[in-house]
């Protein structure tokens, strides 16, 4: 597939069957979060977790889901990507580095027919409650900047996605 046909492929997928998504693609998605933009190049500041223990993910679930009580926020996903921060050497550059650095794995997995979707409801889920911190390893300083749910779409859903511009565009010349 081509850089943007990966793009228009890549969207959010919202109910995910619980076939695993392969070793060694999850191993590319991981290499392509690593080659993203990141301000200052402080890669330290970064550290990515490939969760894929049941209970963990159910933890996580379950705590995220305190915001909407009934609810799973990760979608049932056999596989969650999680992002954690420390303070960068630039001020307040950490969820702009981490949209980077996700959207990057997401464009990555739509590439390798995974599907995928980037949840700010587990980063909340994981930053309320520090077991779960300590349950992923986080190093002292480090919190969660962003997470991204990856395996296979269980059903067609309805897609947000039209093949149109979706942003407002100026050409100023
Ligand atoms: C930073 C960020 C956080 C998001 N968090 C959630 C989330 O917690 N739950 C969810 O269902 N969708 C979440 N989304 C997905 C957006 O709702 C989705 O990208 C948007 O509706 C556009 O649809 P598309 O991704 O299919 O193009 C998030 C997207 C971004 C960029």
């Amino acid at each position: 597939m081509n850089t943007l046909d990966a793009i228009k492929a890549r969207h959010s997928t919202r109910g995910f069957s619980d076939k695993q998504i392969p070793d060694a693609d999850l191993e590319k998605i991981l290499f392509a979060g690593g080659q993203a933009a990141v301000g200052g190049a402080d890669f330290k500041s970064l550290k990515l977790y490939a969760v894929q223990d049941p209970e963990l993910l159910k933890a996580i679930d379950e705590s995220s889901a305190k915001m909407r009580p009934g609810s799973h926020p990760l979608y049932g996903a056999p596989t969650l990507v999680v992002l954690a921060s420390k303070e960068s050497i630039l001020k307040n550059i950490e969820f702009t580095n981490a949209g980077c650095v996700i959207q990057n794995m997401m464009v990555a997995a739509a590439d390798l027919g995974i599907d995928s979707i980037y949840l700010w409801m587990s980063m909340y889920g994981i930053n309320n409650d520090p077991e779960l911190g300590k349950k992923l390893g986080f190093p002292e300083g480090f919190t969660c900047v962003g997470t991204m749910a990856l395996g296979y779409e269980a059903k067609e859903f309805p897609k947000l996605k039209a093949d149109e511009q979706r942003i407002e565009v100026t050409y100023i010349k």
